[in-house]
């Protein structure tokens, strides 16, 4: 059992809120990630929860007991840092077998071999159990970082951008890893990041933090697709959401304040979210993946652009498209479309997929729960 509960936790550093009013459950064995730009508070909130930092206000439980008092090696929970903490002159195996030999924890020397047998079969480290730290890649070092945290089996593991110094290759296999890791241990994983693709693949539930406030806590499919503010609704997808300047008109919605070049039709489920406001001031979200480009018009929504720029990643086509100076979005293509820069198309919006903002709070109009 080790589940984690903060209650209206907030830490300053003199002016700066690093962790604003925090409120947040996790459940045994869940693997959450706290997403968030840089500065956002992750690192801050990962040190309070493992006891290295206090904090000025609010309740921190470990399986439903208050911890705030607790030092963190009482606490139990294992950090494993970006950069690599380990010995360098030591071997992976001294490396290991150091938190089981510590004072609190006097391993007999039969278990510490079993446990690290066990552990460097996990992490596939077992060859290098004998070499010295200082002579391994980054992912390596990074397994046995990870390793060490798991040899002695803490309560919750507290992971702060633990991937962001290898390379993309070998990001996307310890991502894996990590997962099935998680699967493994059973245990609680609470695992920082800036990356979004890595908070999507990998999490049960995604915390997203902006400048010490949580804008939004759910699973990866109800932040991508039901984000509550533009905040999320920005930070979360890669190419990142359209987000286009608008004005609701009856049941009209009219893209681009100066030149009301489009107009879309509202469906009636965002007609009745708007309610009876004749003209409101709204930001349009839509997704890249959500605009259908094509050589003909279509019906509804379908409007004349040009293709002003194009990234091909090979499975697809990054178009940047352009109605005006002033609206501009990106759409995805499929390749065989073979359409080029220069070229002119429609792209119809799929409005039923679009997110509507109020200009004023961000918030994105939902219907009351
Ligand atoms: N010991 C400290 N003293 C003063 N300010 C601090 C201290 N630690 C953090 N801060 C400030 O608190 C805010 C949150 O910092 P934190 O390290 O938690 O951010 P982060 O989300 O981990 O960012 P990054 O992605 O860059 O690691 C920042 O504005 C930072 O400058
Ligand atoms: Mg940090």
């Amino acid at each position: 059992m080790a589940d984690v509960k903060l209650v209206a936790m907030t830490k300053k550093f003199g002016d700066i809120v690093a962790v604003n009013d925090m409120n947040l459950e996790i459940k045994d064995k869940e693997f959450f990630i706290l997403l968030g730009p840089t500065g956002a508070g992750k690192t801050t909130t990962l040190r309070l929860i493992s006891g290295l930092e206090k904090p000025d206000n609010g309740e921190i439980f470990l399986d439903n007991t208050k911890v705030n008092d607790f030092s963190p090696a009482v606490r139990d929970v294992a950090l494993v840092f970006q950069y690599y903490t380990l010995y360098p002159h030591y071997t992976v195996r001294q490396n290991l077998e150091f938190p089981l030999k510590s004072n609190i924890r006097k391993t007999p020397k039969k278990d510490i071999d079993r446990i690290i047998e066990k552990v460097s079969k996990i992490l596939h480290i077992e060859h290098l159990l004998d070499r010295k730290t200082i002579n391994l890649s980054g992912g390596e070092m990074q397994r046995v970082a990870i390793g060490r945290a798991i040899v002695r089996r803490p309560r919750v593991f507290l992971m702060d951008e633990p991937l962001s110094n290898l390379d993309a290759k070998l990001r996307e296999e310890m991502r894996a890893e990590l997962a099935r890791l998680h699967l493994d241990l059973g245990s609680t994983f609470f695992y920082v990041t800036h990356d979004q693709v890595e908070a999507m693949s990998m999490g049960d539930r995604i915390g997203v933090l902006d400048e010490g406030v949580m804008k939004q806590i759910g699973t990866p499919d109800e932040v991508y697709n039901r984000p509550k503010n533009m905040f999320v609704a920005k930070f979360v997808g890669s190419p990142a959401i359209n987000i286009l300047e608008s004005e609701i008109a009856g049941k009209k919605l009219v893209i681009g304040i100066r030149e009301r070049a489009m107009e879309c039709s509202l469906t009636d489920l965002q007609c009745k979210l708007v309610g009876t406001a004749k003209s409101k001031a709204v930001f349009l979200g839509i997704r890249p993946e959500d605009i259908i480009v094509s050589k003909e018009k279509k019906e509804i929504n379908s409007f004349e652009c040009s293709i002003y720029f194009k990234q091909s990643m090979g499975v697809e086509d990054i178009l940047n498209l352009k109605v005006t100076d002033d609206i501009i979005f990106k759409a995805i293509a499929p390749p065989r479309l073979m359409a080029n820069v220069g070229d002119r198309l429609y792209a119809t919006f799929l409005m039923d997929r679009a997110h509507i903002f109020d200009a004023e709070t961000e918030e994105r109009l939902e219907k009351p729960k």
